[in-house]
């Protein structure tokens, strides 16, 4: 199925258009890299910090309801920046990506990631202070999607690094 999804995306009209667009508008490919790496630090820096105060590590002088109140709209964001900066790659080397088994473990990592931070989110808007009624269930999630949100990053980064897992002379 992956081979399929990869031949459609490399025979499709789009991909021309994209490749186009990251051979001929100056500097876009880092430009875009760019976006996505600080995409990624806004992420962390917001939502990976408000699980680091579920889990009792940091910002204590702040209730996690003030931080999931304040971060929830970033998550959106973050993640809508990551996905366009990083979509045109996709789009442009599909077997690269769909291919990689590295890719597959960074899908992996996000769904479990996204997931759980969703859930605690969404619970913490719709009951304020949901997050004290079952204490170390709610820590032992964040510390699940602190896990998986440092699996996504290292995933990321080692796509392009696949080679060294899987050496094939
Ligand atoms: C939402 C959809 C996302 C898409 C489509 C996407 C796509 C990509 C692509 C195409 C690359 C370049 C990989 C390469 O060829 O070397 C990349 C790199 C990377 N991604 Fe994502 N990504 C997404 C979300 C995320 C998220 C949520 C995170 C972290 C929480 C993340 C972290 C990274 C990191 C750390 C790199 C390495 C960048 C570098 O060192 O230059 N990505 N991503």
């Amino acid at each position: 199925m992956l081979e399929d999804i990869t031949r459609a995306i490399a025979q499709s009209e789009v991909r021309d258009g994209v490749i186009w667009l990251l051979m001929n508008v100056p500097g876009l490919p880092p430009i875009l890299q760019s976006v996505h790496i600080i995409a990624v630090a806004v992420l962390i820096g917001t939502v990976g910090l408000t699980h680091l105060r579920i889990l009792g590590f940091a910002i204590w002088n702040q209730s996690p309801s003030t931080l999931i109140s304040r971060y929830r709209p970033w998550l959106g964001w973050t993640i809508g920046v990551a996905f366009l900066s990083g979509i045109a790659f996709v789009i442009a080397r599909p077997a690269r990506y769909f291919l990689n088994p590295v890719a597959g473990w960074k899908l992996g990592f996000f769904l479990v990631a996204i997931a759980l931070t969703v859930f605690l989110f969404r619970r913490e808007a719709q009951r304020p202070g949901a997050w004290r009624d079952v204490i170390w269930a709610t820590r032992g999630l964040s510390l699940v999607a602190v896990v998986a949100w440092i699996g996504v990053i290292f995933a990321g980064r080692w796509i392009a690094y696949v080679d060294y897992l899987y050496w094939d002379e």
